[in-house]
C-alpha cells in the first residue's frame, strides 16, 4: 500500500467542491453552539434524513452528542465572515449574530440560504471523526446564492458556460437570437452605444479614441496599418489621424509612422477611465466567476484560430 501524506490527502479531499454550513445546536446548560462544517451531505428522502461529520478533538463533541436536535445552516455566498467566525475555538462566537425564531429552540442564523432542523437520530465513530445523523423535521430555502469551498478557498456558483440551456430567466426570444453572431452584434451594440455616446459628450469621437487605443498597444503604426487593424475605411481613419495631429495628440515621422505624445496620453487616459467605470456599471450584479468566465469565453472566440 502506498504511504498516504495527511497534507496531500487533505488537498485531495479539498479536490471536492462543497457548500458551507454551520451546524448548531444548544447544549444542555443552554449555551449556544455553533461551528463551520462542509462535510455535510444528504442521505435520503424517505425517511428525510442527512449526514455531517464531527472531529472528535472539537470542542463541541459532549454538548452536540447530548443535544437532542441540531440544525444545518447553509450558507449564502454573502456570509463568508460567519464561517470564519464559526470556524474559530471562540467563545463568542454568537455575539452580535442575528438569530431567526425555531420552533426547536435552536440558534438559526439570519439570511442564509436555507436550513434544515434536524433531530439527532444517530452517531457513528468513523476513524477521527464522528459521523452524526440527523432526521429532518423542517427545512426552509432562500433566494440566495450559496457560498462554496474549493481547493481550499471559499467560491461562488455560476452556471457552467458549457451547459446548453440558455439562463431560464434569459430564453432566446426567436431563433435568430440563438446564433453566436447576431448575439454577439447585438449585445456590442447594446453596450457600445451609450458608451460611444458619453465619449461623443465628452467631444471624443470613437475613431480618435479607438486610434489612440490601437496605437497604445501596438505602438508607431502608419495610418493605413492602423485603418487595417481597426476595420475603418482609410479615408475616415485619415481624417481623424490628421485632426489628432493638428491637437498635438499624435505626430506623425518622416516614414509615416505615428507616435503618441502627452497629450495624446492624457486624452487616451481619459477614455480608459471612462470604460473602467462604464464596464463597472454594466457588470454590477454578476458575480466575479461570471465575470471571468465571460471573459474566458470572448477570449477564446477571439484567439480559436491560434489554440
Ligand atoms: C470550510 C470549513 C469546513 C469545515 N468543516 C468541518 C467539518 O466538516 N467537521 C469538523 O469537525 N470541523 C470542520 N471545520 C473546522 C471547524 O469549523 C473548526 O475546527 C471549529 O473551530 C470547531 O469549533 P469548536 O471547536 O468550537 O467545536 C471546518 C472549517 C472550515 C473553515
Amino acid at each position: 500500500m502506498t504511504e498516504i501524506d495527511p497534507r496531500e490527502l487533505r488537498n485531495c479531499f479539498g479536490k471536492f467542491a462543497t457548500g458551507i454550513t454551520v451546524i448548531t445546536a444548544l447544549a444542555p446548560d443552554g449555551t449556544k453552539i455553533g461551528l463551520t462544517v462542509n462535510s455535510f451531505s444528504s442521505l435520503s428522502l424517505d425517511p428525510p434524513m442527512i449526514l455531517w461529520s464531527l472531529d472528535l478533538k472539537s470542542n463541541s463533541v459532549d454538548a452536540l452528542k447530548a443535544s437532542p436536535h441540531f440544525a444545518v445552516n447553509v450558507l449564502a455566498s454573502d456570509q463568508m465572515e460567519a464561517s470564519n467566525n464559526f470556524a474559530s475555538p471562540s467563545d463568542e462566537k454568537f455575539v452580535g449574530v442575528d438569530l431567526i425564531h425555531s420552533d426547536y429552540n435552536l440558534p438559526l442564523l439570519s439570511e442564509t440560504v436555507a436550513y434544515l432542523e434536524c433531530k439527532n437520530v444517530g452517531q457513528y465513530k468513523g476513524g477521527d471523526h464522528l459521523i452524526f445523523i440527523g432526521e429532518v423535521v423542517n427545512f426552509k430555502i432562500n433566494d440566495k446564492k450559496p457560498l462554496l469551498y474549493a481547493n481550499g478557498q471559499y467560491a461562488v456558483a455560476a452556471r457552467h458556460p458549457g451547459t446548453k440551456q440558455a439562463d431560464p430567466g434569459i430564453r432566446a426570444k426567436t431563433s435568430n437570437d440563438d446564433f453566436i453572431i447576431p448575439l454577439l452584434l447585438r449585445s456590442f451594440w447594446e453596450l457600445s452605444d451609450p458608451f460611444y455616446q458619453e465619449l461623443l459628450d465628452a467631444g471624443i469621437p470613437v475613431a480618435h479614441a479607438r486610434i489612440l487605443v490601437h496605437l497604445n498597444h501596438s505602438p508607431k503604426l502608419t495610418t493605413k496599418e492602423v485603418a487595417e487593424a481597426i476595420r475603418v475605411d482609410m479615408a475616415s481613419v485619415a481624417m481623424s489621424v490628421s485632426w489628432l495631429c493638428d491637437a498635438g495628440h499624435l505626430t506623425k515621422l518622416d516614414d509615416d509612422r505615428l507616435i503618441m505624445s502627452e497629450p495624446g496620453q492624457a486624452l487616451l487616459d481619459d477614455v480608459q477611465c471612462r470604460a473602467e467605470r462604464f464596464e463597472q456599471e454594466v457588470l454590477d450584479g454578476y458575480t466575479p466567476d461570471e465575470i471571468v468566465m465571460l471573459k474566458s469565453m470572448l477570449r477564446k472566440l477571439i484567439y480559436r484560430k491560434e489554440v
